[in-house]
């Protein structure tokens, strides 16, 4: 059964399945340094950087760790409004460092003026917020709350998970100041998992040779030194680079507004045919993700009988995350995922629902 519209892992498209299949090289090789070159150079694009993106053998979470153990020493501000933020949260606390929050209901947007206000309590080392929530369906103002941050606090590190968004929505790192912004392969990429991309601004890794007990396999400063001989401290996930640098060339021929604007209008259509059908969307409008959407499950079925009517059909959506599980429905529209799957899958639940 295909996972066509859970949000991630999402479908991987069989040419780039493929090209994992490419033999091993030693990864010291000129070879394979420039295929790992070629990758993270075009890579950037997709962050709107100048600066560099590292590609490490781990998930997002891995980079979540990173961003905190390598650009706090000691205090973070965490803005928390679902279920990942909460994560980065508990990752930033289990590494020892001193966390407060700025907290919101689930179906709320953090705002500007809420960050603002925290960063001119006292001073925080790192700012963490979450660009697009998978489990609300909530995209944060990111850009606007960058922009407060820094004037707020123009120390502070803003440091942005963008999983399920990069690459799916645009992300401008350099424009809006953002220090560090990740992601995992397995969402917008259409890659499969195991990949995390974390791009680092010059001040933020600056800042991260000053901090101690950065620990090893996630030291950035290390990274830094092996990334400009086209390498890596430890043996990278080489199969995946080798898709990676086979799907970037297949996202940049589809062209970057090109995609964002694809995801835009499965966003929208999923979200008026929701509200159409009487299914409140749980994100409120203004701020809704272009990736994915949640929406409360006010039909008669629980998420298990819809998914058992759709795998006859070879679809499949997600059930709600965390404290949403059993009262909402996600179905992400990221990827490679087209209006006309998109279409399939809305017939097929106005079936059911008829
Ligand atoms: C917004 C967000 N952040 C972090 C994560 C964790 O990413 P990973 O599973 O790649 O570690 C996820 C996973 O779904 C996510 O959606």
């Amino acid at each position: 059964m295909s996972p066509m519209f859970v949000p991630g892992p999402v479908d991987v498209a069989a040419e780039i399945l493929a090209a994992q299949t490419r033999p091993m090289l030693p990864h010291r090789a000129k070879e394979f340094e420039a295929i790992f070159q070629r990758a993270s150079d075009q890579a950037r694009q997709l962050f709107y950087t100048q600066y560099r993106v590292f590609l490490t053998a781990s998930s997002g979470t891995g980079l979540q760790e990173a961003f905190v153990r390598n650009f706090a020493r000691e205090n973070v501000l965490a803005c928390i409004n679902g279920a990942f933020a909460n994560r980065w949260y508990e990752v930033a606390v289990s590494n020892g460092k001193a966390v407060d929050k700025v907290e919101v209901p689930w179906e709320q947007p953090i705002t500007p003026e809420l960050v603002a206000e925290a960063l001119s309590e006292r001073h925080y080392e790192v700012l963490t917020v979450v660009h697009n929530e998978t489990s609300t369906g909530m995209q944060n103002p990111v850009k606007e709350i960058a922009a407060a941050a820094r004037e707020a606090s123009p120390e502070t590190l803003i440091c942005v998970d963008a999983v399920s968004s990069l690459g799916g929505a645009k992300i401008e790192m350099d424009a809006w100041g953002l220090d560090g912004v990740l992601t995992s392969s397995q969402k917008c990429l259409a890659l499969p998992p195991g990949l995390g991309l974390g791009a680092v601004s010059d001040r933020a890794l600056n800042y991260a040779a000053s901090v101690p007990n950065r620990g090893w396999y996630f030291d950035l400063v290390r990274m830094e030194k092996h990334r400009l001989k086209d390498s890596t401290p430890a043996t990278p996930a080489m199969s995946l680079i080798y898709a990676l640098d086979v799907q970037l060339e297949r996202i940049l021929a589809e062209g970057l507004d090109a995609r964002f604007e694809r995801h835009s209008a499965m966003a929208r259509r999923v979200q008026e045919w929701a509200e159409g059908r009487g299914l409140p969307v749980y994100a409120p409008s203004g701020y809704r993700s272009q990736t994915v959407t949640t929406i409360r499950n006010q039909t008669p079925r629980p998420v298990s009988e819809i998914n058992q009517f759709l795998g006859m059909r070879g679809m499949r959506i997600a059930n709600g995350y965390g404290a949403l599980k059993d009262v909402t429905f996600r179905i992400a529209h990221m990827g490679e995922t087209t209006m006309e799957q998109i279409e399939e899958l809305l017939a097929a639940l106005d079936e059911l629902l008829a």
